[in-house]
């Protein structure tokens, strides 16, 4: 499925990219500058100009494949945490919550810069909050078999109870296979009731512990500052249980969270570390696009040289704004990294070409 665009072969023939245009509208194939024209197409518009065209295999597989780790080389990693719940069920009390409980948050020059990420250092442990707006972050990471969460903080205000968006975060969590441990919110409230809560949780299969289940679950209240110190230790605990580990002493490789254009600085995005170190300088391939990481930040805006596996940072010096969800991949080679970018891009033109064409084809069917 290799493929060319007009522009590009007009250029490797030597050719004004409107005579090959005009060609291939001779043939009965209108086509624009950019359009990606298929190998038998290429071929043919070519031989009109006495050209040949050569098949050169691109096999993205074999430039981005990597050796599979050592147990030797394995160490452990901090765990990624995603809270999730019901629209005001508090989420983001709980957040605000544990970040007071951050031992480092008071450092000097500490000002929290929103990277929807947060790394926690915890009296006895280090953790990783994912603060993802919506859980449609979470199902378009899902359906291209992303898996950047390791933990799930299922939130239930005990007021509400189950609602809508909890089943849709429970659905997730478990199709993710994903561990949950739920958190009772709101528990200050006077028509909290948690017995009730946990019966329809219960109902959507998560068994308290103390009614002989297996699922955590920890009353709190993320206004009054009640029961975080539980949960974190519970998300510790778990998080053990797991036995995280990956490998610093290689090349990054990690996930967007998050990107933006800013005025400023250019496209941004927020890169989940997932194994390997990130170094400043470095080259990679996110998406259909290509870079080098010209400054890099944590999530209280200090600037890094270096990140390891689990860690959020921020990162400039893309090419265009990735999509939440990319795979970020550091590569030895400029050249590689620029050729896996524009490939995949050739390939997005194409697929979406073919959408459009059919489009135009239902809509043309319609006039009939
Ligand atoms: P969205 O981001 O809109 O989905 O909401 P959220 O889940 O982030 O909830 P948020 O933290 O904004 O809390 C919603 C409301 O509930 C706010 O008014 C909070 O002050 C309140 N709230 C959150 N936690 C508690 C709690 O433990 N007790 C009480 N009484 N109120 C709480
Ligand atoms: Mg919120």
């Amino acid at each position: 499925d290799e493929a060319i665009t007009v522009a590009n072969l007009a250029k490797q023939m030597g050719q004004k990219a409107g005579e090959v245009i005009k060609k291939l509208l001779l043939l009965g194939l209108p086509a624009s500058i950019n359009q990606a024209l298929d190998f038998d197409t290429a071929a043919l518009v070519a031989s009109e100009f006495d050209f040949e065209v050569e098949k050169v295999g691109f096999e993205e597989e074999e430039v981005l494949q990597t050796q599979q780790d050592r147990e030797e080389d394995l160490v452990p990693r901090p765990p990624v945490i995603t809270v999730m719940g019901h629209v005001d069920h508090g989420k983001t009390s709980l957040l605000d919550a544990i970040r007071k409980t951050n031992v480092i948050s008071g450092e000097a020059g500490g000002i929290t810069q929103h990277i929807g990420a947060y790394d926690v250092k915890l009296e006895n442990g280090h953790v990783v909050f994912l603060d993802t707006p919506g859980h449609e972050a979470f199902t378009a990471m899902r359906a291209r078999g992303a898996k950047v969460t390791d933990i799930v903080i299922l939130l239930v205000a005990a007021d509400d109870g189950v609602m809508q968006q909890t089943i849709e975060a429970i659905n997730h969590a478990k199709a993710a296979e994903v561990p949950i441990i739920v958190a009772i919110n709101k528990i200050d409230k006077p028509n909290a009731n948690v017995e009730k809560t946990k019966r329809q949780l219960a109902e959507q299969g998560l068994i308290p512990s103390e009614w002989g289940g297996d699922t955590t679950m920890v009353e709190i209240s993320a206004k009054k500052q009640i029961g975080i110190d539980e949960l974190l230790e519970m998300v510790l605990l778990q998080a053990e249980l797991l036995e995280l580990k990956a490998n610093p002493n290689k090349p990054a490789r990690g996930r967007v969270i998050e990107s933006k254009l800013d005025k400023g600085r250019g496209p941004v995005a927020t890169i989940l570390i997932q194994e390997g170190t990130l170094k400043a300088g470095d080259i990679y391939v996110c998406g259909v696009n290509s870079g080098r990481v010209r400054n890099m930040f944590n999530d209280r805006g200090k600037r890094l040289m270096s990140a390891g596996p689990s860690m959020p940072v921020e990162v400039l010096g893309f090419s265009g704004v990735p999509n939440a969800g990319d795979q970020f991949i550091v590569l030895t080679d400029e050249k590689q990294a620029k050729l896996v970018a524009e490939h995949r891009s050739l390939k997005l033109r194409e697929k979406e070409l073919t959408r459009t064409s059919k489009v135009t084809l239902e809509s043309l069917f319609d006039q009939i």
